[in-house]
């Protein structure tokens, strides 16, 4: 198979969801249909269990015992599919952020009583400034929910995207019996069951009375009730504008019960992109280009002390990555080889020869990469499009041991490298500030450091409510904020002026008083 014919028959994606909607379930059961596991249950030992959030160290073991389904690659029919695994706890969002980076779409899943959740809202937001296009999957219909039109406004509302229903529930929970297909003009009954497929009735339409036969005669007219509303409130499903992230297709089923799910592969793997091009910030790059380029979006260490390596994964985005080729480093201008490449397949690990646009390559590594690096076959060339946000909680990190104070600084940029936390260094004062999304990778750092690095440290309280990155087209007006200002400003790891509003009130007064200046949540401006 040539180049071309590798890309175009690679889905490469992400399942997005609030904690326990089902994402989970979802993953196992497209493996399910793809061969890659043969029983229900394999994936979800790998869950971080909700009786361990507060004990990050069980944590970090089961993260460990994950990186293998980090990434589920699996032949689909004429497919490829890599899932690319996002961790559910939300203290690790921005590993989040910046997997949907390395993805060409995504699948969110939704509660079907719960409805739009906290988590999903922010995601979305993450999606919508990339563009990424979205199926959004309604999970957990045989339960008691929302009425379906309730949650189709809902999402509309809250995830500000259109909504296109392709399927439709015939009732839910209690009395849940199925679905029809709109988008294969087919009925789905509902038998609960975990491992096996759905049962279809073959209709040519919907009018049909094998339709009458299988759900009752006013279920059956309650459902085409329904679809005259649907056909004449939502337009014709749009493959461009779900392409372009306009539109997202709404499936329902139940993922526990199997249910909706092959609907929804079988669905997802037609109208889902191949591997799309990628923003460098010299050019774009086409994933059919010969030559191979990739970048680094994630590095996960080894939390074994005798072990120190980790593996940084790298998303191919154009040509053929082989094994053993040369290949650029382009921060640091090093030629590299990489004699141990290894793809995911299924669950397992090995060794690959070569990988293709959408694929992702892990590379064993003690500490070269860094996330957001360029891997090229001689260009110099910078992706771009891994963000930051601003965190949600900051400390002064301060050495307790001052005879290690070189391990202490090495640990600290070799972690921010792998992007556990964010540093900002204060300038007025000269502190160090690491930010976090949550509390607890205050742990994980305070026990990497001394673990890793033989470092000590202590957090010291800080109040903070946003670091804001911020420029101007007037540097007069530039170097005025930041004289008023000086106390608040700090730079980050790659020099850039950041603010530190310790109150939405002083960020809402900076902005009123600095017209001339802009401010930003996210480091991608
Ligand atoms: P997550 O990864 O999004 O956090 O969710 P996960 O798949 O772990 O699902 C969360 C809970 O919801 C699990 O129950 C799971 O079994 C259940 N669930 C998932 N899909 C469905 C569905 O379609 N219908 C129903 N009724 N339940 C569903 P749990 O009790 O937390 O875990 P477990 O003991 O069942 O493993």
């Amino acid at each position: 198979m040539g180049l071309n014919e590798e890309i175009q028959r690679r889905r490469t994606f992400a399942i997005i969801s609030h904690p326990d909607a089902g994402k989970t379930t979802l993953t196992e059961k497209l493996l399910l249909f793809g061969g890659a596991i043969h029983v229900a249950g394999a994936v979800k030992s790998n869950k971080i269990k909700k009786t361990a959030t507060s004990d990050w160290m069980e944590i970090e073991k089961q993260r460990g015992i994950s990186v293998a389904t980090s990434v589920m690659g699996f032949n689909y029919g004429d497919y490829k599919i890599n899932i690319l695994d996002t961790p559910g706890h939300q203290d690790f969002a921005e590993d989040t952020y910046r997997t949907l980076t390395a993805v060409d779409s995504v699948i969110i899943v939704v509660d079907v009583a719960k409805g739009v959740e906290q988590q999903t809202r922010k995601l979305m937001e993450v999606c919508r400034m990339r563009n990424t296009p979205v199926i959004i999957f309604v999970n957990k219909l045989d339960r008691e929910g929302r009425d379906p039109f309730d949650i189709l406004d809902e999402l509309e509302n809250e995830l500000k995207i259109s909504v296109r229903p392709l399927s439709w529930p015939i009732n839910i929970g209690a009395k849940f019996k199925g679905v029809y297909n709109i988008y294969e003009g087919a009925l789905d009954l509902f038998k609960p069951d975990k491992q096996k497929v759905t049962e279809r009735v073959e209709i040519t339409d919907v009018n049909d009375p094998a339709v009458d036969e299988a759900v009752g005669a006013a279920d059956a007219a309650k459902l085409r009730e329904d679809l005259d509303l649907i056909e004449g409130v939502y337009p014709e499903f749009d493959r461009q504008a779900y392409l372009e992230g306009k539109v997202a297709p709404v499936f329902f089923g139940s993922a526990l019960n199997t249910f909706g799910v092959k609907e929804l592969l079988d669905c997802f793997v037609k109208i889902a992109p191949s591997p799309k091009p990628t923003v460098a910030e010299e050019r774009m790059i086409n994933p059919h280009e010969e030559n191979f380029t990739g970048f680094i979006f994630k590095i996960h260490a080894n939390m074994d002390p005798n072990h120190r390596s980790c593996i940084a994964f790298c998303k191919v985005c154009s040509g053929k990555f082989e094994r053993n080729a040369n290949y650029k480093h382009v921060r640091s201008g090093k030629m590299m080889r990489f004699a141990a490449p290894t793809a995911f397949m299924a669950q397992k690990k090995s060794v690959v020869d070569e990988a293709y646009p959408g694929d992702i390559v892990g590379i064993p590594d003690t500490g070269n990469f860094k996330i957001g690096d360029t891997l090229t076959t001689g260009e110099e060339l910078h992706f771009k499009g891994l963000p930051s946000f601003s965190p949600e909680m900051f400390k002064y990190i301060e050495n307790t041991d001052p005879m290690k104070s070189k391990q202490l600084e090495k640990g600290i940029q070799q972690l921010m490298d792998e992007g556990v936390a964010q540093l900002f260094v204060n300038q007025f004062n000269g502190r160090k500030i690491i930010g976090t999304v949550g509390q607890l990778q205050f742990e994980v750092i305070q026990y990497r450091l001394l673990h890793e690095y033989g470092a000590q440290c202590r957090w010291e309280p800080i109040s903070l409510y946003k670091a804001c990155w911020i420029d101007s087209d007037d540097p007069e007006a530039l170097a005025a904020f930041k004289k008023r200002k000086h106390q608040f400003m700090a730079i980050d790891r790659q020099g850039r002026d950041v603010f530190l509003a310790d109150s939405n009130y002083v960020l809402q007064m900076a902005r009123n008083d600095f017209p001339a200046i802009n401010f930003y949540f996210s480091s991608e401006f």
